[in-house]
């Protein structure tokens, strides 16, 4: 069974103005043991005005730089877009796509993330691709259902021998900046199921393949919910936006 690395990105979201980020990276850089010596491959995922002054901040220290979407053409009439290629030579790492809050406020569909995700990998970007129920969707017992709909969709033009190279976060939309964790149970059979999912592709993808819970995490929840067999690591909003307590959270996955 392939070793598959821990994973903890830091989603900045609406926050982090060039002079904040600078600082933050600063910061972050100081309280990270040293690259050999870190438990997890750590990201951050910031707005893409930032992303110029994290891939400076962070030159060296394999801290990955992450933007929050990206439209999947190369060029065209897409008004107010991102490309891949405008991505990179920025010198981001990757890119989070079909974040819960990206489809509901700004029109985000699986239809436009079966082609981000693979234009993603084509570029040379390593995409992290969020999935998750809402709390009715939960409570009406859907929770499969939509898993099954979205990790399709979102892995349906990827090629097998590229699966592995996504990294998908289950984030349950009932857990995102509500201070309302999943229990490390219900992270642990969710994610299980995603791998489950992943199998119906290729099996060896499945093995490999890294699968984060986010939602809530904290340093004070990390610990027990990386711990979980199926969950590689997490994807945190507010918990990341102190260093300070996501260095701990780095530090929990080891
Ligand atoms: P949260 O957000 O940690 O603030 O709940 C997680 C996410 O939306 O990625």
């Amino acid at each position: 069974m392939p070793e598959r690395m821990p994973y903890i990105a830091g989603n900045w979201k609406l926050w982090g103005t060039r002079a904040q980020a600078g600082e933050y990276c600063q910061k972050l850089l100081a309280l990270l043991p040293e690259p050999s010596r870190r438990p997890a491959e750590v990201g951050v995922c910031v707005p893409f005005t930032s992303l110029e002054v994290a891939v400076k901040a962070l030159a060296g220290s394999q801290v990955l730089v992450l933007a929050q979407n990206m439209n999947a053409e190369e060029t065209g009439a897409y008004t107010g877009e991102i490309s891949a290629q405008m991505l990179l030579e920025l010198g981001a790492d990757g890119v989070v796509l079909g974040h819960s809050e990206r489809r509901e406020h700004n029109g985000e569909t699986d239809r436009a993330l079966q082609e981000k995700v693979p234009a993603a990998l084509e570029a040379g970007l390593r995409p992290i691709l969020c999935v998750g129920e809402s709390e009715e969707e939960r409570e009406a017992g859907d929770m499969e259902r939509k898993l099954r709909h979205q990790v399709g969709e979102g892995l349906h033009e990827v090629p097998d021998e590229r699966i592995a190279d996504v990294v998908v976060a289950y984030e349950p939309i009932w857990a995102i900046g509500t201070g309302q964790v999943a229990t490390a149970d219900q992270a642990q059979e969710a994610i299980a199921f995603v791998r489950a999912l992943v199998g119906g592709r290729t099996e060896e993808a499945a093995q490999a393949i890294r699968l984060l819970y986010g939602g809530s995490v904290k340093p004070e929840n990390a610990a027990e919910i990386l711990a979980q067999t199926d969950v590689d690591g997490a994807l945190v909003g507010g918990g990341s936006l102190d260093p300070e307590g996501f260095a701990r959270i780095v530090a929990a996955a080891g």
